[in-house]
C-alpha cells in the first residue's frame, strides 16, 4: 500500500517536467496539494535512491578497474580476447631447481612422451575475430587474412592467433634448436649448414622471445641462499609470481579454434585478398639444389608450417 503511493506520487513529480507543462492544468487540485505536502518525501526518497545508486555504481566501477581483465587491458594493447575470456590471478610458486626436480615433463630430454608434452603446450589455436578487432589492434582489414564464408562464420571474420601463444611455440623452436642433434641432425645435417628458413626462424624465435620479456619483464625479485659444501651463495629461483590462468585460457581458445581439417583443406589460392611483395631472401634461393627442394615447400606455406621432422608445429597448419 504504502509503496504504491509512494510510487504515484514520485509519478506525478516526475510527470511535472517542462515538456509536459499543460499536466497541471488538466488535473484536479487535490493532486496538486498532495504532491506539495509530499514534496520533501519525495526529494528525500529521490535522494536516498540516488545515494543507493551511486554507491552501488561506485562499487562496481572500483571492481571493474581491479578486475584481472581491466588490469591486464593496461598493460596489453587491444586485444579482442579480453573481451570474451575472463581471466583469473593467482599466486604460483615455480619450481626451478637445477635438476629437474621435482620432476618437469617440459624440462626433461628429449623422448616421444616430451614432444608430445611441448607439441600439446605450444600449440597455436586459430581463432576467428571481427573486422572492428582487427582495426582496433591497428591492422589493415585489407591485408589480414579473412575467414572463407564457407567456414561457417559468417561475413567479415578473419583467422588471429594468440601471440602468447607463439611465444611457447617459439620456445619449443629454441628448445629443439638446443637438443639439435636429436631433432634435426638426422633430417638437416649439422647446424653449420642449416638451410636458411630454418636458421631464420631459430633467430626470428629468439628474437620475439626477449622482445617480450624486455616489453613485459618479470619485477620479482630473486633471493640467494648457502648452501651447504658451497662457499658461494646460491641463487633461489623457486619464486612466487602472481600467474594469468593460462590452462583455462588455453583450453578455452582449443575450444574455439577452427578446425585444422579445414584448415588443412581449403585452396589457398582462391579469393586471396592484398599481397604483400616477396621477401627478397625468399626470392633466390642460397646454396645447392637440395635447398631448393625446401624452398618450394617453405614458399607454399609460412616459415612456421615446414615440417622439422618430429610432428607439426606449424603455427598455421
Ligand atoms: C612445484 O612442485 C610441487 C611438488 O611437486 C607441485 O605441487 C607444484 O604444483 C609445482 N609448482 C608448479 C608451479 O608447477
Amino acid at each position: 500500500m504504502k509503496w504504491g503511493a509512494r510510487g504515484q506520487a514520485y509519478e506525478k513529480v516526475a510527470s511535472t517536467e517542462p515538456e509536459e507543462g499543460g499536466w497541471e492544468q488538466r488535473q484536479a487540485v487535490p493532486f496538486v496539494v498532495r504532491i506539495r505536502r509530499n514534496l520533501a518525501t519525495c526529494l528525500n526518497i529521490i535522494f536516498f535512491a540516488s545515494n543507493i545508486i551511486l554507491f552501488g555504481v561506485t562499487l562496481w566501477t572500483a571492481k571493474q578497474h581491479k578486475s584481472p581483465n581491466s588490469l591486464l587491458r593496461q598493460t596489453n594493447a587491444f586485444s579482442p580476447l579480453l573481451d570474451r575470456f575472463e581471466f583469473t590471478f593467482q599466486k604460483v610458486k615455480n619450481n626451478a631447481s637445477l635438476f629437474n626436480h621435482p620432476y618437469s615433463i617440459y624440462k626433461d630430454d628429449p623422448s616421444p612422451e616430451v614432444d608430445a608434452a611441448w607439441e600439446d603446450i605450444a600449440d597455436t589455436p586459430v581463432l576467428v575475430i571481427d573486422r572492428e578487432d582487427v582495426l582496433k589492434i591497428g591492422k589493415d582489414p585489407e591485408y589480414a587474412v579473412a575467414v572463407p564464408e564457407e567456414f561457417g562464420y559468417g561475413e567479415n571474420k578473419y583467422f588471429a592467433v594468440n601471440d602468447g601463444q607463439h611465444l611457447i611455440h617459439c620456445l619449443n623452436e629454441v628448445r629443439k634448436f638446443a637438443y639439435y642433434d636429436y631433432y634435426y641432425l638426422p633430417t638437416q645435417g649439422p647446424a653449420s649448414s642449416l638451410p636458411a628458413l630454418h636458421a631464420a626462424h631459430r633467430s626470428h624465435c629468439i628474437g620475439v622471445l626477449l622482445d617480450a620479456l624486455t616489453c613485459q619483464p618479470s619485477l620479482n625479485v630473486v633471493l640467494f641462499e648457502y648452501m651447504e659444501g658451497q662457499n658461494d651463495p646460491w641463487p633461489d629461483f623457486d619464486i612466487w609470481r602472481q600467474c594469468q590462468n593460462h590452462g583455462q585460457f588455453f583450453e578455452w581458445m582449443n575450444g574455439l579454434q577452427v578446425p585444422r581439417e579445414k584448415i588443412k583443406g581449403w585452396d589457398w589460392s582462391k579469393g586471396r585478398g592484398k599481397e604483400r611483395p616477396m621477401l627478397e631472401e625468399l626470392k633466390k634461393p642460397k646454396g645447392g639444389g637440395a635447398e631448393e627442394g625446401t624452398h618450394q615447400e617453405d614458399n607454399s606455406g609460412s616459415a612456421h608450417g615446414q615440417g622439422h621432422g618430429h610432428g607439426h608445429d606449424g603455427t598455421w597448419s
